[in-house]
């Protein structure tokens, strides 16, 4: 069994004449959870799409399991489980159906079905929905049924597209909790996309970030931020038109939705900074992934348009 699960070779997917996925270069590997991250548009869905085998490449190599998606799709798709970005259970039927029903797809024996379906229903906590119609389900809820689903053929590798978006702080705590307990347990190999920088700084190993179809950074979250930026960052809120603070040495200085944000690697350097912005609300505080996505995607924007507000 190879060690890599998903290898990407100039991966590129065109809409017309836009590029939605540029040529991008990546593996996974067996074990690991390896995240997406990008902005609305950099073409996340569009990557985990093409694995899924939902939509064909333009161009470019993408193997899964050492097959090739263009040549073995039906192959592809019984190894991995998907949780696309927008909920496509079935309305009409329960939760336990839902599952009943998708595990047909599979040929999966009814009694070993069942008996999956239970321990699926377990592990994600909706024991007690077994009978729920899917609209009397909250939004969390789904997105569990969605999980449980997509575990159901027991796939080696799951691709989750932003499996707690939307969703309550503690319920998305849960489900990253859950995640990491199946990889830790099952020894699965997870893909999952998400717009939260802190939860992608915990769970996963390695990452990259996608803006406009390219790849602007990758590998481990903390190498990441050790390379990207500076270690400590002055973090000033509710700035309105103040001008941002653009010439000091040592220091990055970069304005976001009305926060001023600097970087240094000494928080010395960042004190005097605050008497500027007496009255405001501030702190001082280690660097993390966000200031990294951050910095990129507003290097990106500023090479673009000549802006540095994102
Ligand atoms: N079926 C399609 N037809 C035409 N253009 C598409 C299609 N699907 C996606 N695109 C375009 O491709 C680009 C990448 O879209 P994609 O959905 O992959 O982004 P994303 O990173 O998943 O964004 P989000 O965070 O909003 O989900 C976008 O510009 C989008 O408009
Ligand atoms: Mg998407």
């Amino acid at each position: 069994m190879s060690e890599n699960v998903v290898v990407a070779r100039n991966l590129t997917k065109v809409y017309g004449d836009h590029r939605a996925v540029d040529s991008i270069d990546f593996t996974v590997t067996r074990g690991e959870i390896f995240g997406l991250l990008g902005p609305n548009g950099a073409g996340k869905s569009t990557t985990m799409r093409m694995i899924a085998c939902r939509t064909p490449l333009t161009s470019g190599e993408l193997l899964v399991e050492s097959l090739d998606v263009s040549n073995a799709p039906r192959r592809v798709r019984a190894q991995i489980g998907v949780v696309p970005q927008e909920n496509n259970l079935d309305p009409d039927l329960n939760v336990l159906d839902n599952l009943l029903v998708y595990a047909r797809y599979f040929r999966i024996p009814r009694t070993e079905a069942l008996a999956r379906s239970h321990k699926l229903l377990h592990f994600t906590g909706l024991t007690d929905r077994v009978t729920a119609r899917v609209e009397e389900l909250s939004g969390g809820m789904k997105r569990r049924l969605m999980i449980a689903r997509a575990l159901l053929h027991q796939p080696k590798l799951l691709v989750l597209d932003e499996p707690t978006t939307g969703l309550d702080p503690q319920v998305r705590q849960e489900i990253w909790q859950r995640l990491a307990e199946l990889q830790k347990e099952s020894g699965a190999t997870i893909l999952i996309s998400t717009h939260y920088m802190e939860e992608a700084e915990k769970l996963c190993e390695r990452l990259i970030v996608l803006d406009k179809g390219r790849i602007l950074a990758a590998g481990a979250p903390q190498d990441l931020v050790r390379q990207s930026v500076s270690r400590y960052a002055l973090e000033v809120r509710d700035c309105d038109n103040r001008p941002l603070q653009e010439a000091l040495a040592n220091v990055q200085a970069v304005s976001r939705n009305g926060a001023h944000l600097y970087f240094a690697a000494d928080p010395e350097i960042l004190t005097p900074l605050m008497k500027y912005y007496e009255g405001h609300r501030m702190l001082i505080r280690p660097s993390n992934l966000e200031d990294v996505f951050l910095q990129l995607v507003v290097h990106e924007e500023s090479a673009n348009q000549g802006a540095h507000t994102v």
